[in-house]
């Protein structure tokens, strides 16, 4: 399989497309980013890797550092960590509140807002210093130290993020919060605020698509049995309520951010990044989506 070669045609087809989503203004600092940026990388599991469009520009992976939180939890702390939070599809929106009350604060799944806290929780009962400690994890599987949270967006997503705070006191209230909510709520912010380009992203996300080993010396950075796990947490949850199309479409293991990314990988093959910031009504890129669902149907392969 040429994978440049459908990787070009399908980024051409798309581009002749209408746009039909729309860019997430609810944290002002991603409302100001060039709503026609769109860059697409793959890189095999072998280490072959191909880029096209704005591929090398950085911009704000918000949900997609979810999936990266949840590893260093999962690695750090092990099974112990399903306790305080499920592996349930939640059939809801990303921020949304509803099933907090019927489940007694134990969030549906890490991908989830509120699942992202309550792991933020938990490593910041680990760690001494989980910002720093998240961010060279983060820095260690990309192989590039210049990665960083963006405090323009952690701070403008700080001071609107009224949902998010009345999620973390909420859960806080069923006492699956055990530090300060400030301290949870502002991990949050920052984990969510962290810039790659699609480059990065791909390169960030092939130890999941390698049995849990990191690309440049074959470390392992979580077990093939934990990497699994998270590969099928991404497949039924990476995509909110918008999880089962992403599945039926696309077929592949996926995690969206409202910064426009996407990230997919087919375990054992590769892992792609797509970058396109207008947004479809669920929170997830249109581009993305539709990019990604032409890729498997090209190449007629998925998980599935
Ligand atoms: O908490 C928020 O609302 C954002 N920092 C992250 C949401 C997000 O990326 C949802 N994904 N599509």
């Amino acid at each position: 399989m040429n994978y440049p070669s459908s990787i070009k045609d399908i980024y051409q087809t798309i581009l002749k497309e209408e746009d039909l989503g729309a860019i997430a203004t609810y944290i002002p600092e991603l409302a100001k980013v060039n709503p026609n940026k769109f860059g697409v990388h793959l890189i095999t599991k072998e280490g072959f890797e191909f880029g096209i469009g704005d591929y090398k520009d950085q911009f704000s992976i918000q949900s997609i550092s979810k999936v990266l939180l949840l590893s260093l939890a999962y690695q750090l702390l092990g099974d112990s960590i399903w306790s305080r939070v499920g592996v349930e599809p939640s059939g809801t929106a990303f921020n949304s509140l509803i099933q907090l009350e019927s489940d007694l604060g134990i969030p549906r799944n890490p991908f989830i807002n509120a699942g992202a806290m309550v792991i933020c929780d938990l490593l910041i009962s680990q760690l001494v210093h989980p910002k720093e400690d998240f961010l060279e994890f983060v820095q260690n599987i990309t192989g590039n130290t210049d990665i960083i949270y963006s405090k323009k967006v952690a701070q403008s997503e700080q001071k609107v993020g009224y949902r998010n705070v009345a999620l973390c006191y909420f859960i806080k209230s069923f006492d699956n919060i055990k530090n300060d909510p400030e301290e949870v709520l502002d991990f949050y912010f920052h984990v969510c605020s962290i810039e790659m380009s699609c480059q990065e992203l791909s390169n960030s996300f092939h130890f999941l698509a390698n049995d849990g080993f990191r690309n440049i010396h074959q470390e392992e950075v979580i077990s093939m049995s934990k990497a699994k796990r998270i590969n099928a947490i991404m497949q039924t949850c990476g995509f909110y309520d918008e999880s089962g199309e992403f599945s039926f479409k696309v077929g592949l293991p996926g995690k969206s951010g409202v910064g426009g990314g996407i990230i997919a990988l087919h375990p054992d093959k590769y892992s792609i990044a797509v970058w396109s910031p207008k947004l479809n009504d669920k929170g997830n890129s249109y581009r993305g989506m539709r990019f990604l669902e032409l890729w498997t149907s090209k190449i007629e392969s998925s998980i599935f």
